[in-house]
């Protein structure tokens, strides 16, 4: 039976980095669910349906088919043959796709794309929901989180050194915002699951974060 673990947390909290990394050591094959919820959500809006009106989506949902491949260990999320991979990671699809994510029907839509994901091989899923709706079966489970000041600091080093003049005040309250979006949600709220093992990555670095991941996963796998 393929090994699955699934990590769940808040915006920013390094999951993607780290899953990747850990996977990699591992071997696995690391999923991120985020992508396709963003990819979903690109499409959407592109074709201009009208975000607030639920019939409307669950409509375009219909002529949709949304895949996950992965090119020489990337992972590529395509939309009715489309690679859109590149174009789903700017600060308007990351807003909007937290009110897609919200819909029932989004989540329903998307739901055994992830399953199937997790079926035939070893992965490290990462999302907000893998551990309590999408994988309750999980090998493992990780709640990977920070505090917001933490997560928005980390995002303002990172706007700052790429040179963009951002405020740490602004940063800190869309942080804020994303989290409440993402948790008071009454589809698949993000929470930690009764399970999963509660990690705190304020005060590591990368490198120690995704060590206590592969730890977490060699201890529980091997027990
Ligand atoms: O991890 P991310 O920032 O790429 O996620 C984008 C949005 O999708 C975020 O608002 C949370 C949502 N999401 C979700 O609701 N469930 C998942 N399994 C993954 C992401």
């Amino acid at each position: 039976m393929p090994v699955s673990v699934a990590i769940d947390g808040p915006a920013g909290a390094g999951k993607s980095t780290v899953a990747k990394k850990a996977a990699a050591v591992l071997g696995f094959t690391y999923v991120d669910t985020g992508a396709v919820y963003r990819s979903v959500t690109f499409f959407c809006d592109r074709a201009g349906v009208n975000k607030d009106d639920d019939a409307a989506v669950s409509k375009a949902l219909e002529g949709l088919s949304a895949d996950i491949s992965f090119k020489d260990g990337a992972q590529h999320v395509s939309v009715n043959g489309e690679d859109v991979t590149d174009m789903i990671r700017t600060p308007k699809i990351s807003s909007l796709t937290s009110f897609y994510a919200a819909k029932p029907c989004v989540r329903a839509f998307l739901l055994e794309l992830q399953r199937e994901m997790a079926r035939s091989r070893d992965v490290i899923m990462d999302g907000r929901d893998i551990g309590t709706v999408v994988l309750p079966d999980a090998d493992v489970k990780i709640f990977l989180t920070a505090s917001p000041e933490v997560r928005a600091k980390r995002r303002y080093d990172e706007l700052r050194a790429k040179g963009e003049n951002v405020s740490f005040d602004d940063i800190l309250s869309s942080v804020n915002q994303r989290d409440r979006q993402d948790s008071e949600r009454s589809a698949a709220p993000l929470k930690q699951a009764e399970d999963a093992i509660y990690l705190d990555t304020g005060d590591m670095d990368i490198d120690a974060a995704v060590q206590r991941v592969v730890d977490i996963v060699r201890n529980e796998v091997c027990k």
